[in-house]
């Protein structure tokens, strides 16, 4: 892979070497980029000579005055090891000042933090929230080790070894591949049923965990087409988002691009209701109380059920309680293969949160559960179970 491996001013710098070493051993290519603090530790020469490429330091250098961007367009993975308190504090909040944190910015791959740094500061409350900010935008963490450290202390905080750092990189090198040449159709947001041309009924789904599904499949290489109800959040980066609001058009776009899809994910909170007569004008207030006549609306899912042909189909299941039940329910009756159980209505997960805490239902009757995580990694395990179903599935059928 292509990789820029961007050093931080740490005691852990010298161990940089031995990470750029390995890398060009396993015939990565390797751009270092270095901030200044790192140069107090290290000297670029010996980065140069160890990937025969001259190292990148100062964003203001003639010759690089947009270099930040194209360095971050040719590149698919950026690995930071160490990354210092500082440098994690500036990632997590956006900060640009030098060559590597403008290049983190403008990067749209995978991103890869190694931290070292002391016991004290490891364990310190402004540091783990910044930890958590990079965790939440999807970027992998890899844990420090404990032991002693340069500073005559000893507890977590010590750069993990260049060949874990190495191991972890491979693993992210294979998940980009493990989706290519699949085209995976995700749902994703709440939609709108129109009252009259003024109100909508709707739901509080932001869209996170759809969204994170579609980010994580395009990370490991799918073309993506995303139906999105209306949300708050960016076009992740590659993927192909058509945007509906009511379920009636939902449903349509779902069937209109099904022909391309290998894998379909239905994350969208699709409303179960709605009027089926829109009236041309505003409800206009009087003092009576009003009903409403809703009907159900089309049951996308369950005609995905029907529908589906090779595919593999993933339902959710948004349950408050039963949800184990609820969700071997879905499995059977929308005959999908994997439903994705989430409990709403608590705090810190499903609709809306950061976080996302399911069950994974298989048509193979297994029943996974996974720890309360970002959605982004959920969606990551939810691609890695619905590739050892398809096999599983495949091989039960004997083909
Ligand atoms: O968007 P977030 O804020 O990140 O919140 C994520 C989420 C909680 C919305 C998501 O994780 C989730 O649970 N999505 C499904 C919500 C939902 O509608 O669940 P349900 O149990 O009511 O529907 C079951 C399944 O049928 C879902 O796959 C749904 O997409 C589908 N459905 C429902 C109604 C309908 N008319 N057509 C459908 O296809």
């Amino acid at each position: 892979m292509k990789i820029i491996l961007g050093v931080a001013g740490g005691i852990a710098a010298y161990k940089a070497a031995e990470l750029a070493r390995l890398l060009m051993q396993e015939s990565h290519e390797v751009q270092v980029v270095m901030t200044k603090a790192a140069e107090k530790f290290v000297r670029p020469l010996t980065f140069a000579a160890l990937t025969g490429r001259k190292v990148l330091t100062n964003l203001f250098a003639i010759e690089s005055a947009i270099e930040h961007i194209s360095v971050a367009q040719e590149h698919e993975l950026l690995v930071i090891a160490p990354a210092t308190a500082d440098l994690i504090a500036k990632l997590a909040h956006g900060l640009a000042d030098d060559f590597l944190t403008t290049l983190y910015l403008a990067f749209t791959g995978p991103v890869l933090v190694a931290p070292a740094m002391n016991v004290n500061m490891w364990q310190h409350a402004a540091t783990r929230a910044n930890l958590d900010t990079l965790r939440l935008r999807g970027h992998r963490i890899v844990e420090p080790d404990s032991g002693y450290l340069a500073c005559g202390m000893t507890g977590p905080g010590r750069l993990a070894d260049p060949e874990a750092i190495v191991e972890a990189i491979g693993r992210e090198a294979h998940k980009r591949r493990d989706l290519a040449g699949e085209t995976v159709l995700i749902t994703a947001g709440p939609t709108q049923e129109p009252l009259d041309p003024v109100r909508y009924i709707s739901n509080r789904s932001s869209g996170k965990m759809g969204y994170a599904l579609a980010e994580a499949a395009a990370a490991r290489g799918a073309r993506v087409i995303l139906i999105s109800g209306p949300v708050h959040l960016p076009a992740p980066h590659g993927v192909e988002v058509v945007a509906v609001r009511t379920a009636v058009e939902m449903r349509q776009k779902v069937f209109e691009n099904l022909d391309a899809a290998d894998i379909v994910i239905k994350a969208a909170a699709v409303a179960d209701f709605h009027l089926s007569k829109v009236p041309d004008h505003k409800i206009k207030k009087t003092a009576a109380r009003i009903s409403l006549e809703l009907d159900p609306t089309p049951d996308i899912l369950a005609e995905l059920g029907r529908k589906k042909g090779g595919r593999l189909l993933v339902g959710f299941a948004a349950e408050t309680q039963n949800l184990q039940q609820e969700a071997r329910r879905k499995l059977e009756s929308k005959n999908c293969d994997m439903v994705v159980g989430n409990l709403v209505g608590v705090s810190d997960s499903g609709f809306e949160s950061d976080q996302n805490e399911v069950i994974l239902a298989l048509r193979t009757g297994e029943t996974i559960p996974l720890p309360r995580a970002p959605k982004r990694e959920v969606a990551d395990c939810i691609f890695d179970q619905v590739l050892r179903l398809r096999l599983a599935l495949h091989a039960a059928n004997g083909n």
